[in-house]
């Protein structure tokens, strides 16, 4: 006979956050995280949704392991994220870039950092210059390139890590729709190919519905709603105009509209 317990593989979730409370300031203060808890799953592509202020930056810090939690734990891989050596990569909404530096010795930079060889380096950046399909830009300085462009070589960059976890905070922000989309959709293509997990922040919810499995909206120091995305991949411009679509952007536009209201409970 067999023991179940003993044999079955036990996976621990990629992230775990248990009771995390995060404050900043005076302790009078009430925390910008209030005891939250949270497992996912590798591959699972999560957006976070909620008022400005509600959290959503720090929870990526966190994840990051560029800060720690004043109270709980921030898990990746069981470990605390701040020691945890499971390749983590950060893109903002600012891309970031060295101006004097060629797009191709930007995509680099990171690996650089790291103390990579010259010729690791060079083949890993043509690889995600093709991924992101900026090939063509690699010698080009970002003064030279459209914000879409900038925001590929950001991804690109962010790429050459191999990361487990894609940490995007708002990384569309500054883009018109039009490209918001085409990179939306390159994102998950390459989301699909790569199976990273992804934390997605964005202040769009028919950007988190079209991009996620799952959504959280974060109000009040925690998950207000934790909602599956079970639109079928591979997700394209027609799943866009699909009723299934618009319906679960309505839904979730309501859930956030009615988290984000004044209570009036005392
Ligand atoms: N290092 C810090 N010191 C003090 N307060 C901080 C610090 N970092 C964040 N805060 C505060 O914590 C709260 C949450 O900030 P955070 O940046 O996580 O918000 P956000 O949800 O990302 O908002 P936005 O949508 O505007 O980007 C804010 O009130 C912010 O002022
Ligand atoms: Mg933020």
């Amino acid at each position: 006979m067999t023991d179940a317990s003993a044999t079955a593989p036990t996976v621990a979730p990629l992230v775990e956050l248990r009771q995390v409370v995060q404050r900043f300031g005076e302790p009078t203060r009430s925390p910008v995280l209030a005891g939250l808890n949270l497992r996912v799953e590798r591959g699972e592509f999560v957006s976070l949704v909620g008022a400005s202020g509600c959290g959503k930056s720090t929870l990526l810090r966190l994840l990051a392991g560029l800060t720690s939690p004043s109270a709980g734990e921030v898990l990746i891989d069981t470990r605390p994220a701040a020691s945890a050596t499971t390749e983590r990569a950060f893109i903002f909404q600012d891309a970031a870039l060295l101006p004097w530096r060629t797009v191709r010795a930007n995509v680099e930079l990171l690996l650089q950092l790291r103390g990579t060889p010259a010729d690791l380096r060079r083949e890993r950046s043509a690889q995600t210059l093709e991924l992101a399909r900026i090939a063509h830009l690699a010698d080009r300085h970002p003064r030279q390139l459209s914000g879409g462009e900038k925001m590929r070589v950001s991804l690109a960059r962010a790429l050459t890590l191999e990361p487990a976890l894609l940490l995007l905070d708002e990384p569309f922000g500054a883009l018109d729709e039009l490209t918001r989309e085409v990179l939306g959709e390159e994102l998950l293509a390459l989301h699909e190919r790569q199976q990273w997990t992804a934390f997605f922040v964005t202040h769009s919810v028919a950007e988190a519905v079209f991009l996620s499995t799952r959504i959280l909206i974060l109000a009040g120091g925690g998950i207000a709603h934790d909602l599956p995305v079970n639109q079928p991949f591979p997700r394209n411009a027609e799943t866009r105009e699909s009723p299934e679509f618009l319906q679960r952007v309505a839904e979730v536009s309501r859930l956030l509209r009615t988290a984000l209201a004044p209570t009036s409970a005392a």
